[in-house]
Protein backbone atom coordinates (compact mmCIF):
# COMPACT_ATOMS: atom_id res chain seq x y z
CA UNK A 1 0.00 0.00 0.00
CA UNK A 2 1.55 3.26 -0.93
CA UNK A 3 -0.36 5.57 0.90
CA UNK A 4 -0.80 6.39 4.64
CA UNK A 5 2.25 4.39 6.89
CA UNK A 6 1.14 0.77 8.38
CA UNK A 7 -2.07 1.01 9.90
CA UNK A 8 -0.60 1.26 13.79
CA UNK A 9 2.96 2.08 14.62
CA UNK A 10 4.18 1.48 18.27
CA UNK A 11 6.92 1.01 19.09
CA UNK A 12 7.65 -2.82 18.28
CA UNK A 13 6.33 -2.08 14.80
CA UNK A 14 8.57 0.89 14.26
CA UNK A 15 11.73 -1.50 15.05
CA UNK A 16 10.34 -4.42 12.64
CA UNK A 17 9.33 -1.18 9.95
CA UNK A 18 13.17 -0.54 10.52
CA UNK A 19 14.69 -3.62 9.96
CA UNK A 20 12.16 -4.32 6.51
CA UNK A 21 13.51 -1.07 5.30
CA UNK A 22 17.12 -1.23 5.76
CA UNK A 23 16.85 -5.22 4.22
CA UNK A 24 14.92 -3.53 0.90
CA UNK A 25 17.40 -0.99 0.37
CA UNK A 26 20.45 -3.75 1.51
CA UNK A 27 18.61 -5.10 -1.58
CA UNK A 28 18.39 -1.98 -3.81
CA UNK A 29 20.50 -2.47 -7.02
CA UNK A 30 22.69 0.58 -7.18
CA UNK A 31 24.63 1.90 -4.23
CA UNK A 32 25.32 5.38 -4.56
CA UNK A 33 29.22 5.99 -4.19
CA UNK A 34 30.70 8.55 -1.89
CA UNK A 35 30.99 12.12 -3.52
CA UNK A 36 34.37 12.83 -2.47
CA UNK A 37 35.56 14.70 -6.09
CA UNK A 38 33.46 17.49 -8.17
CA UNK A 39 29.85 17.47 -8.77
CA UNK A 40 29.48 15.57 -12.11
CA UNK A 41 27.59 16.81 -15.30
CA UNK A 42 24.15 14.76 -14.56
CA UNK A 43 24.65 14.86 -10.60
CA UNK A 44 21.57 16.23 -8.98
CA UNK A 45 22.28 17.20 -5.18
CA UNK A 46 19.17 16.61 -2.85
CA UNK A 47 17.64 17.42 0.45
CA UNK A 48 14.90 15.89 2.19
CA UNK A 49 12.94 17.36 4.50
CA UNK A 50 10.72 15.53 6.76
CA UNK A 51 11.89 12.38 7.03
CA UNK A 52 9.20 10.14 8.48
CA UNK A 53 7.44 7.11 6.91
CA UNK A 54 7.21 8.40 2.93
CA UNK A 55 10.39 10.54 3.24
CA UNK A 56 11.81 7.40 3.74
CA UNK A 57 10.26 5.72 1.04
CA UNK A 58 11.30 8.34 -0.98
CA UNK A 59 14.85 8.32 -0.31
CA UNK A 60 14.58 4.69 -1.26
CA UNK A 61 13.11 5.42 -4.33
CA UNK A 62 15.62 8.09 -5.76
CA UNK A 63 18.49 5.95 -4.51
CA UNK A 64 18.79 3.63 -7.37
CA UNK A 65 18.61 6.80 -9.56
CA UNK A 66 21.98 7.29 -11.14
CA UNK A 67 23.44 10.94 -10.00
CA UNK A 68 21.11 11.45 -7.20
CA UNK A 69 23.55 12.57 -4.09
CA UNK A 70 21.73 13.14 -0.56
CA UNK A 71 23.70 16.21 1.03
CA UNK A 72 21.19 17.29 3.30
CA UNK A 73 18.03 15.83 5.73
CA UNK A 74 15.90 17.49 8.17
CA UNK A 75 13.34 16.99 10.90
CA UNK A 76 12.42 17.96 14.12
CA UNK A 77 11.97 14.59 15.64
CA UNK A 78 15.74 13.55 16.05
CA UNK A 79 14.54 10.03 16.04
CA UNK A 80 13.24 10.17 12.47
CA UNK A 81 16.21 12.30 11.35
CA UNK A 82 19.06 10.16 12.60
CA UNK A 83 17.28 6.49 11.05
CA UNK A 84 17.38 8.55 7.92
CA UNK A 85 21.10 10.11 8.16
CA UNK A 86 22.04 6.68 9.02
CA UNK A 87 20.42 4.80 6.38
CA UNK A 88 21.72 7.57 3.84
CA UNK A 89 25.48 6.91 5.65
CA UNK A 90 25.17 3.13 4.49
CA UNK A 91 24.86 3.98 1.02
CA UNK A 92 27.68 6.26 0.73
CA UNK A 93 25.83 9.57 0.96
CA UNK A 94 26.71 11.86 3.99
CA UNK A 95 23.79 13.89 4.46
CA UNK A 96 24.01 16.57 6.89
CA UNK A 97 21.65 16.53 9.15
CA UNK A 98 19.59 20.04 10.18
CA UNK A 99 16.82 20.46 12.28
CA UNK A 100 15.66 23.70 10.99
CA UNK A 101 14.75 24.00 7.24
CA UNK A 102 15.91 27.82 7.23
CA UNK A 103 19.77 26.27 7.96
CA UNK A 104 19.55 23.64 5.56
CA UNK A 105 18.84 26.07 2.65
CA UNK A 106 20.81 28.63 3.66
CA UNK A 107 23.84 26.33 4.53
CA UNK A 108 24.11 23.80 1.95
CA UNK A 109 26.28 24.93 -1.08
CA UNK A 110 25.42 23.57 -4.50
CA UNK A 111 22.11 22.21 -3.63
CA UNK A 112 19.57 21.62 -7.02
CA UNK A 113 17.02 20.14 -5.10
CA UNK A 114 14.23 19.53 -2.08
CA UNK A 115 11.89 16.66 -1.66
CA UNK A 116 9.23 17.65 1.16
CA UNK A 117 7.59 15.30 2.93
CA UNK A 118 6.29 17.33 6.11
CA UNK A 119 2.58 17.33 7.38
CA UNK A 120 0.27 18.45 4.88
CA UNK A 121 0.35 22.15 6.52
CA UNK A 122 4.26 22.65 6.23
CA UNK A 123 4.15 21.72 2.60
CA UNK A 124 3.04 25.52 1.71
CA UNK A 125 5.96 27.02 3.78
CA UNK A 126 8.87 24.69 2.99
CA UNK A 127 8.21 24.44 -0.90
CA UNK A 128 7.80 28.13 -0.90
CA UNK A 129 11.12 28.78 1.05
CA UNK A 130 12.89 26.29 -1.26
CA UNK A 131 11.65 27.58 -4.07
CA UNK A 132 12.42 31.43 -3.19
CA UNK A 133 16.51 29.65 -2.00
CA UNK A 134 16.55 28.69 -5.63
CA UNK A 135 16.18 24.54 -5.61
CA UNK A 136 13.56 22.62 -7.44
CA UNK A 137 10.90 21.05 -5.50
CA UNK A 138 9.14 17.35 -5.00
CA UNK A 139 6.74 17.92 -2.64
CA UNK A 140 4.53 15.76 -1.49
CA UNK A 141 0.53 15.71 -1.84
CA UNK A 142 -2.01 17.30 -0.95
CA UNK A 143 -0.71 20.02 -2.35
CA UNK A 144 -1.61 22.18 0.52
CA UNK A 145 -4.24 21.60 3.32
CA UNK A 146 -5.40 25.29 2.15
CA UNK A 147 -6.24 26.52 -1.12
CA UNK A 148 -3.88 29.82 -0.46
CA UNK A 149 -1.16 27.50 0.80
CA UNK A 150 -1.38 25.59 -2.89
CA UNK A 151 -1.27 28.81 -4.79
CA UNK A 152 1.50 30.56 -2.88
CA UNK A 153 3.16 27.18 -3.86
CA UNK A 154 2.01 27.36 -7.84
CA UNK A 155 2.95 31.61 -7.88
CA UNK A 156 6.59 30.78 -6.03
CA UNK A 157 7.37 28.38 -9.05
CA UNK A 158 6.33 30.88 -10.98
CA UNK A 159 8.24 33.82 -10.36
CA UNK A 160 11.44 31.67 -9.23
CA UNK A 161 11.26 29.79 -12.47
CA UNK A 162 11.48 26.70 -10.40
CA UNK A 163 10.67 23.27 -10.86
CA UNK A 164 7.62 22.15 -8.52
CA UNK A 165 6.45 18.69 -8.63
CA UNK A 166 3.75 17.36 -6.89
CA UNK A 167 3.80 13.39 -5.79
CA UNK A 168 0.55 12.13 -7.52
CA UNK A 169 2.63 9.18 -8.26
CA UNK A 170 0.40 7.51 -10.89
CA UNK A 171 0.89 10.51 -13.31
CA UNK A 172 4.33 9.15 -13.85
CA UNK A 173 3.44 5.01 -13.05
CA UNK A 174 3.70 2.98 -16.46
CA UNK A 175 0.91 1.20 -16.41
CA UNK A 176 -1.38 4.21 -15.50
CA UNK A 177 0.28 6.32 -18.53
CA UNK A 178 -0.86 3.45 -20.72
CA UNK A 179 -3.84 3.33 -19.67
CA UNK A 180 -4.42 6.85 -20.21
CA UNK A 181 -2.28 7.32 -23.46
CA UNK A 182 -3.49 4.17 -24.95
CA UNK A 183 -6.77 2.89 -23.80
CA UNK A 184 -8.94 5.64 -22.13
CA UNK A 185 -7.96 9.02 -24.44
CA UNK A 186 -5.90 7.36 -27.20
CA UNK A 187 -7.52 4.74 -28.50
CA UNK A 188 -10.94 5.21 -26.87
CA UNK A 189 -11.02 1.61 -25.97
CA UNK A 190 -13.66 2.09 -23.80
CA UNK A 191 -15.92 4.08 -26.43
CA UNK A 192 -17.41 6.98 -24.72
CA UNK A 193 -16.52 6.88 -20.63
CA UNK A 194 -20.13 7.99 -18.77
CA UNK A 195 -19.24 7.08 -14.61
CA UNK A 196 -15.93 6.65 -12.90
CA UNK A 197 -16.64 4.86 -9.17
CA UNK A 198 -13.41 4.61 -7.05
CA UNK A 199 -12.82 3.87 -3.96
CA UNK A 200 -10.08 2.90 -0.36
CA UNK A 201 -11.28 0.93 2.02
CA UNK A 202 -8.98 0.13 4.78
CA UNK A 203 -9.62 -2.09 8.21
CA UNK A 204 -9.62 -0.04 11.40
CA UNK A 205 -6.11 0.73 12.67
CA UNK A 206 -4.87 2.23 15.91
CA UNK A 207 -3.08 5.66 16.18
CA UNK A 208 0.52 6.10 15.98
CA UNK A 209 2.51 5.90 18.98
CA UNK A 210 6.61 6.39 19.49
CA UNK A 211 9.27 4.45 21.18
CA UNK A 212 9.74 5.14 24.73
CA UNK A 213 11.86 8.23 25.94
CA UNK A 214 11.27 9.31 22.54
CA UNK A 215 8.74 11.96 22.46
CA UNK A 216 9.32 15.67 21.89
CA UNK A 217 9.16 18.08 24.62
CA UNK A 218 6.30 20.40 24.70
CA UNK A 219 7.69 23.34 23.89
CA UNK A 220 9.38 21.97 20.91
CA UNK A 221 6.02 20.88 19.78
CA UNK A 222 4.75 24.08 20.21
CA UNK A 223 7.46 25.51 18.24
CA UNK A 224 6.68 23.81 15.44
CA UNK A 225 2.72 23.86 15.65
CA UNK A 226 2.17 20.50 17.45
CA UNK A 227 -0.55 20.51 20.25
CA UNK A 228 0.52 17.66 22.11
CA UNK A 229 2.59 14.05 21.20
CA UNK A 230 -0.71 12.08 20.17
CA UNK A 231 -1.11 15.08 17.27
CA UNK A 232 2.29 14.85 16.41
CA UNK A 233 2.08 11.47 15.30
CA UNK A 234 -1.43 11.17 13.82
CA UNK A 235 -1.74 14.81 12.15
CA UNK A 236 -3.50 13.53 9.45
CA UNK A 237 -6.40 12.94 11.65
CA UNK A 238 -6.64 16.79 12.68
CA UNK A 239 -7.98 19.81 10.78
CA UNK A 240 -5.41 22.22 11.57
CA UNK A 241 -2.34 20.30 9.60
CA UNK A 242 -4.27 17.89 6.89
CA UNK A 243 -7.64 17.24 5.41
CA UNK A 244 -8.38 13.61 6.26
CA UNK A 245 -9.00 10.51 4.52
CA UNK A 246 -10.38 12.21 1.35
CA UNK A 247 -7.25 13.94 1.47
CA UNK A 248 -4.99 11.08 2.82
CA UNK A 249 -6.07 8.45 0.27
CA UNK A 250 -8.43 10.16 -2.27
CA UNK A 251 -6.19 12.83 -3.30
CA UNK A 252 -4.33 10.02 -5.42
CA UNK A 253 -6.91 8.84 -6.89
CA UNK A 254 -9.65 11.84 -7.61
CA UNK A 255 -6.39 13.23 -9.30
CA UNK A 256 -6.30 10.09 -11.46
CA UNK A 257 -10.23 11.29 -12.30
CA UNK A 258 -8.95 14.68 -13.22
CA UNK A 259 -6.38 13.68 -15.26
CA UNK A 260 -7.62 10.56 -17.27
CA UNK A 261 -10.21 12.94 -18.04
CA UNK A 262 -8.70 15.88 -18.84
CA UNK A 263 -11.38 18.19 -16.77
CA UNK A 264 -12.31 19.06 -14.34
CA UNK A 265 -15.91 18.77 -12.06
CA UNK A 266 -18.26 21.32 -12.39
CA UNK A 267 -20.12 20.38 -8.98
CA UNK A 268 -19.48 18.26 -6.15
CA UNK A 269 -21.70 16.82 -3.41
CA UNK A 270 -20.94 14.81 -0.27
CA UNK A 271 -21.65 12.80 2.65
CA UNK A 272 -19.00 12.00 5.86
CA UNK A 273 -18.77 12.11 9.39
CA UNK A 274 -16.59 11.45 12.51
CA UNK A 275 -18.52 7.76 12.69
CA UNK A 276 -16.26 5.40 14.51
CA UNK A 277 -13.08 7.19 15.94
CA UNK A 278 -12.96 8.67 19.09
CA UNK A 279 -9.95 10.32 19.45
CA UNK A 280 -9.73 11.85 15.77
CA UNK A 281 -11.34 15.20 14.21
CA UNK A 282 -11.60 14.31 10.73
CA UNK A 283 -14.13 12.35 8.87
CA UNK A 284 -13.59 8.75 8.92
CA UNK A 285 -16.00 7.68 6.04
CA UNK A 286 -17.13 10.09 3.66
CA UNK A 287 -18.57 9.19 0.11
CA UNK A 288 -18.29 11.91 -2.39
CA UNK A 289 -20.20 12.52 -6.09
CA UNK A 290 -18.67 14.60 -8.72
CA UNK A 291 -20.09 15.80 -11.87
CA UNK A 292 -17.19 16.30 -14.68
CA UNK A 293 -18.33 18.28 -18.02
CA UNK A 294 -16.22 16.40 -21.29
CA UNK A 295 -16.59 16.99 -24.73
CA UNK A 296 -19.06 13.85 -25.01
CA UNK A 297 -21.29 14.85 -22.27
CA UNK A 298 -21.47 14.75 -18.39
CA UNK A 299 -18.92 11.71 -16.27
CA UNK A 300 -20.62 11.03 -12.91
CA UNK A 301 -18.05 9.79 -10.60
CA UNK A 302 -18.31 8.73 -6.89
CA UNK A 303 -15.47 8.38 -4.92
CA UNK A 304 -15.41 6.47 -1.18
CA UNK A 305 -13.10 6.45 1.22
CA UNK A 306 -13.81 4.06 4.36
CA UNK A 307 -11.05 3.92 7.32
CA UNK A 308 -13.17 1.28 9.24
CA UNK A 309 -13.50 -1.87 6.94
CA UNK A 310 -11.58 -3.12 4.36
CA UNK A 311 -14.55 -4.99 2.60
CA UNK A 312 -15.30 -4.31 -1.03
CA UNK A 313 -11.82 -4.58 -2.71
CA UNK A 314 -9.30 -2.41 -1.26
CA UNK A 315 -8.13 0.25 -3.93
CA UNK A 316 -9.25 1.05 -7.36
CA UNK A 317 -10.65 3.60 -9.76
CA UNK A 318 -13.25 2.32 -12.42
CA UNK A 319 -13.54 3.78 -15.78
CA UNK A 320 -16.21 2.76 -17.20
CA UNK A 321 -17.98 3.42 -20.91
CA UNK A 322 -20.42 2.24 -23.12
CA UNK A 323 -17.88 0.20 -24.96
CA UNK A 324 -15.34 -1.26 -21.79
CA UNK A 325 -14.28 -0.76 -18.44
CA UNK A 326 -11.36 0.10 -17.01
CA UNK A 327 -10.70 -1.22 -13.59
CA UNK A 328 -7.08 -0.21 -12.16
CA UNK A 329 -4.97 0.59 -9.10
CA UNK A 330 -1.33 1.50 -7.83
CA UNK A 331 -1.65 -2.48 -7.06
CA UNK A 332 -1.92 -4.66 -10.26
CA UNK A 333 -3.88 -7.27 -8.58
CA UNK A 334 -6.62 -5.07 -8.51
CA UNK A 335 -6.39 -4.16 -12.55
CA UNK A 336 -8.42 -5.55 -15.36
CA UNK A 337 -9.96 -4.68 -18.30
CA UNK A 338 -13.56 -5.36 -19.36
CA UNK A 339 -14.96 -5.39 -22.93
CA UNK A 340 -18.93 -5.00 -22.99
CA UNK A 341 -20.58 -8.02 -25.48
CA UNK A 342 -21.55 -5.23 -28.14
CA UNK A 343 -18.32 -3.51 -28.71
CA UNK A 344 -15.97 -4.39 -31.58
CA UNK A 345 -13.56 -7.54 -31.04
CA UNK A 346 -10.52 -6.21 -29.02
CA UNK A 347 -7.72 -8.35 -30.72
CA UNK A 348 -6.84 -5.65 -32.85
CA UNK A 349 -5.56 -4.06 -29.55
CA UNK A 350 -3.76 -7.42 -28.28
CA UNK A 351 -2.49 -7.71 -31.74
CA UNK A 352 -1.04 -4.22 -30.99
CA UNK A 353 0.64 -5.16 -27.66
CA UNK A 354 -2.33 -2.40 -26.44
CA UNK A 355 -4.54 -4.62 -24.15
CA UNK A 356 -3.70 -8.68 -23.13
CA UNK A 357 -5.69 -11.62 -24.16
CA UNK A 358 -8.38 -12.62 -22.08
CA UNK A 359 -7.41 -14.42 -18.90
CA UNK A 360 -8.45 -18.33 -18.97
CA UNK A 361 -8.31 -20.47 -15.71
CA UNK A 362 -9.39 -19.68 -12.38
CA UNK A 363 -11.42 -15.93 -11.51
CA UNK A 364 -12.08 -15.39 -15.65
CA UNK A 365 -15.51 -15.09 -16.61
CA UNK A 366 -16.83 -17.26 -18.65
CA UNK A 367 -16.25 -16.46 -22.62
CA UNK A 368 -18.76 -14.19 -24.70
CA UNK A 369 -20.87 -16.52 -26.69
CA UNK A 370 -22.43 -15.44 -30.25
CA UNK A 371 -26.02 -15.34 -29.22
CA UNK A 372 -24.89 -12.88 -26.70
CA UNK A 373 -23.58 -10.33 -29.29
CA UNK A 374 -26.97 -10.22 -31.15
CA UNK A 375 -28.63 -9.34 -28.05
CA UNK A 376 -31.62 -11.37 -28.18
CA UNK A 377 -32.22 -15.04 -27.53
CA UNK A 378 -35.23 -17.17 -28.56
CA UNK A 379 -36.32 -19.35 -25.99
CA UNK A 380 -37.66 -22.87 -27.01
CA UNK A 381 -41.32 -24.16 -25.93
CA UNK A 382 -44.88 -22.94 -26.66
CA UNK A 383 -44.51 -19.06 -26.22
CA UNK A 384 -41.81 -18.40 -28.24
CA UNK A 385 -40.71 -15.52 -25.81
CA UNK A 386 -37.98 -13.55 -27.10
CA UNK A 387 -35.37 -12.06 -24.55
CA UNK A 388 -32.85 -9.21 -24.55
CA UNK A 389 -29.87 -10.59 -23.02
CA UNK A 390 -27.86 -7.51 -23.74
CA UNK A 391 -27.91 -6.69 -20.18
CA UNK A 392 -26.81 -9.81 -18.82
CA UNK A 393 -24.09 -10.84 -21.26
CA UNK A 394 -20.62 -11.93 -19.88
CA UNK A 395 -18.05 -9.19 -19.81
CA UNK A 396 -14.53 -10.40 -21.16
CA UNK A 397 -11.71 -9.75 -19.01
CA UNK A 398 -8.42 -8.45 -20.34
CA UNK A 399 -5.42 -7.33 -19.14
CA UNK A 400 -2.73 -4.44 -19.12
CA UNK A 401 0.36 -5.42 -20.59
CA UNK A 402 2.90 -3.38 -18.68
CA UNK A 403 4.49 -3.82 -15.54
CA UNK A 404 6.20 -1.53 -13.17
CA UNK A 405 9.49 -3.89 -12.01
CA UNK A 406 10.88 -0.91 -9.82
CA UNK A 407 8.85 0.95 -6.60
CA UNK A 408 6.05 3.16 -7.41
CA UNK A 409 7.50 6.12 -6.44
CA UNK A 410 10.63 5.68 -8.58
CA UNK A 411 9.33 6.83 -12.08
CA UNK A 412 8.00 9.66 -10.78
CA UNK A 413 10.81 11.15 -8.70
CA UNK A 414 13.08 9.57 -12.42
CA UNK A 415 10.37 12.47 -14.03
CA UNK A 416 11.67 15.05 -11.34
CA UNK A 417 15.07 14.52 -11.70
CA UNK A 418 15.19 14.37 -15.98
CA UNK A 419 12.80 17.12 -15.82
CA UNK A 420 15.98 19.20 -13.70
CA UNK A 421 18.84 17.75 -16.01
CA UNK A 422 17.08 17.22 -19.69
CA UNK A 423 14.20 19.76 -19.18
CA UNK A 424 11.43 16.83 -19.70
CA UNK A 425 7.96 18.38 -18.91
CA UNK A 426 6.42 17.63 -14.82
CA UNK A 427 4.03 14.67 -15.17
CA UNK A 428 2.52 16.69 -11.97
CA UNK A 429 3.52 20.25 -12.04
CA UNK A 430 1.83 22.62 -9.59
CA UNK A 431 -1.07 24.08 -11.92
CA UNK A 432 -2.18 20.85 -12.86
CA UNK A 433 -1.94 19.62 -8.71
CA UNK A 434 -3.62 22.76 -7.69
CA UNK A 435 -6.80 21.64 -9.88
CA UNK A 436 -6.88 18.19 -7.99
CA UNK A 437 -6.11 20.42 -4.17
CA UNK A 438 -9.31 22.40 -4.89
CA UNK A 439 -10.98 19.31 -6.23
CA UNK A 440 -10.18 17.27 -3.09
CA UNK A 441 -10.72 20.65 -0.19
CA UNK A 442 -14.40 21.15 -1.84
CA UNK A 443 -15.40 17.02 -0.29
CA UNK A 444 -14.45 17.99 3.08
CA UNK A 445 -16.49 21.54 2.73
CA UNK A 446 -19.19 19.85 1.31
CA UNK A 447 -19.58 17.60 3.84
CA UNK A 448 -20.04 20.84 6.34
CA UNK A 449 -22.03 22.35 4.72
CA UNK A 450 -24.51 19.39 3.66
CA UNK A 451 -25.42 20.36 0.37
CA UNK A 452 -24.14 20.50 -3.67
CA UNK A 453 -21.56 23.12 -4.23
CA UNK A 454 -20.40 24.07 -7.38
CA UNK A 455 -16.85 25.01 -9.31
CA UNK A 456 -16.30 28.30 -11.98
CA UNK A 457 -13.57 27.32 -14.04
CA UNK A 458 -11.48 29.91 -12.93
CA UNK A 459 -11.50 28.43 -9.37
CA UNK A 460 -9.24 26.05 -10.58
CA UNK A 461 -6.49 28.06 -11.67
CA UNK A 462 -3.65 29.38 -9.29
N1 LIG B 1 2.61 9.76 -2.25
C1 LIG B 1 2.27 8.84 -1.36
O1 LIG B 1 1.93 7.71 -1.71
C2 LIG B 1 2.28 9.21 0.10
C3 LIG B 1 2.17 8.20 1.07
C4 LIG B 1 2.22 8.56 2.42
C5 LIG B 1 2.35 9.89 2.78
N2 LIG B 1 2.43 10.84 1.82
C6 LIG B 1 2.58 12.26 2.19
O2 LIG B 1 3.90 12.45 2.72
C7 LIG B 1 3.88 13.43 3.74
C8 LIG B 1 4.47 12.85 5.02
O3 LIG B 1 3.66 11.77 5.46
P1 LIG B 1 4.25 10.64 6.41
O4 LIG B 1 3.32 9.50 6.33
O5 LIG B 1 5.68 10.39 6.11
O6 LIG B 1 4.12 11.36 7.84
P2 LIG B 1 5.07 11.13 9.10
O7 LIG B 1 4.36 11.72 10.25
O8 LIG B 1 5.51 9.71 9.18
O9 LIG B 1 6.36 12.00 8.76
C9 LIG B 1 6.36 13.41 8.78
C10 LIG B 1 7.74 13.86 9.23
O10 LIG B 1 7.82 15.29 9.13
C11 LIG B 1 8.48 15.76 10.29
N3 LIG B 1 8.15 17.16 10.50
C12 LIG B 1 7.01 17.69 11.02
N4 LIG B 1 7.09 19.03 11.03
C13 LIG B 1 8.30 19.35 10.51
C14 LIG B 1 8.96 20.59 10.27
N5 LIG B 1 8.39 21.76 10.55
N6 LIG B 1 10.20 20.55 9.72
C15 LIG B 1 10.79 19.36 9.43
N7 LIG B 1 10.22 18.17 9.65
C16 LIG B 1 8.98 18.17 10.18
C17 LIG B 1 8.03 14.84 11.40
O11 LIG B 1 8.90 14.87 12.49
C18 LIG B 1 8.03 13.50 10.69
O12 LIG B 1 9.28 12.86 10.77
C19 LIG B 1 2.43 13.88 3.85
O13 LIG B 1 2.22 15.02 3.07
C20 LIG B 1 1.65 12.73 3.26
O14 LIG B 1 0.40 13.12 2.73
C21 LIG B 1 2.40 10.52 0.49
Amino acid sequence: MSDSPSPSLTRRDFLSTSAKLGAFIAAAPYIARGADGAKTADQVNVALIGCGEQGRILTNAALPIPGVRFKAVCDIWPYNLTRTERLLKKFGHEAVPYEDYRELLANVKDLDAVIIATPDFKHSEHTVAALKAGKHVYCEKLMSNTIEGARAMVVAARETKKLLQLGHQRRSNPRYRHAKDQIVTGNRILGRVTNITGQWHRAVTDDFGFPNGQGLSEAKLAQYGFANMHEFRNWRWFKKYAGGPMSDLGAHQIDVYNWMLGSNPRSCVASGGVDYYKTHEWYDNAIAIFEYPTKEGIVRATYDVLTTTSAGGGYHEYFMGDEGSLKISENPKYTKLYREARAPEWDQWAAKGIVASPLSGEGAPPPVKPWEKVGVKKLGGPSKAVVDVRETAALSAWDIPVTLDKAIHQPHLENFFDAIRKGTPLNCPGESAFATAVTILKINESIAAQKQLSFAPSDFTA
